[in-house]
């Protein structure tokens, strides 16, 4: 479908997109991070403008282009992109949804270096400490007025158990699972989506032709 001709189901709404990986420095020149691509959060960002929606999209170090339209704030960090995200929920302008697709890395390194690491004359490797950071996503549905919320999930095995777990865990209205975890970096994909009624799957197609079919299905779900 061509974007002009599309509906424009999220008129008027103000969406805030998380997408990427996030970059935890061990150093000033080293860091731990992910092999998420940013694609299928670039493509909901797309999609929900193309949809009508005021868009804003967090992202970690990605190597694509901002959609056209959308506002795109760069972070590294699963902590930036937590201040930024709660930023934006304590902006007087709100949000009315929020889809968190970033692969947020779940630790940080406690003890990283304010110099770059140099070897040791005797070979030792440097211990690395880690912290658990922010959940992002359960931080904001847990809010007093929660936008409406939508996870995502890639699990390497027990999709449709560990996704209906996980969208009750998080407390979300609506959870999407990525079929295997051969999603990242790739230019299509197969999505199972989890709400309180079950779950539905998305036969497999690019990601930018499912972040349509996902945008579609949450103005269903806000009752467009
Ligand atoms: N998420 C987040 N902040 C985090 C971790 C995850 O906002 N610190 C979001 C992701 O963007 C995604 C959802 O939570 O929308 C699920 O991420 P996932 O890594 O699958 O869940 P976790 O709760 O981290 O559980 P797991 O132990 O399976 O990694
Ligand atoms: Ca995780």
């Amino acid at each position: 479908v061509i974007a002009a001709f599309q509906p424009k189901l999220l008129k008027g709404k103000r969406v805030l997109v998380t997408a990427g990986p996030t970059f935890e420095p061990i150093d000033p020149v080293r860091g731990i991070t992910n092999l998420s691509s940013g694609k299928m959060g670039y493509a909901v960002a797309r999609a929900a403008y193309e949809a009508g929606a005021e868009v804003t999209l967090v992202s970690g170090p990605t190597a694509l282009a901002t959609p056209y339209g959308v506002r795109r704030i760069g972070i590294q960090t699963a902590q930036q992109m937590h201040d930024i995200v709660m930023a934006q929920m304590a902006a007087q302008s709100g949000t009315d949804i929020f889809v968190a697709v970033a692969a947020v890395a779940d630790w940080r390194v406690a003890n990283a270096s304010s110099q770059k690491l140099k070897k040791n004359a005797d070979g030792s490797a440097p211990q690395l400490v880690f912290e658990q950071n922010p959940d992002i996503l359960a931080t904001v549905a847990a809010l007093p007025k929660p936008p409406y919320c939508v996870g995502f999930a890639a699990e390497s095995e027990n999709l449709l158990q560990y996704g209906e777990a996980k969208r009750i865990r998080k407390n979300v209205p609506l959870l999407v699972g990525n079929i295997g975890h051969d999603t990242f970096g790739k230019d299509d994909n197969q999505l199972v989506l989890f709400d309180a009624g079950g779950h539905t799957e998305l036969a497999r197609a690019g990601k930018q032709e499912l972040a349509r079919q996902l945008i579609a299905a949450i103005a269903t779900r806000l009752g467009k």
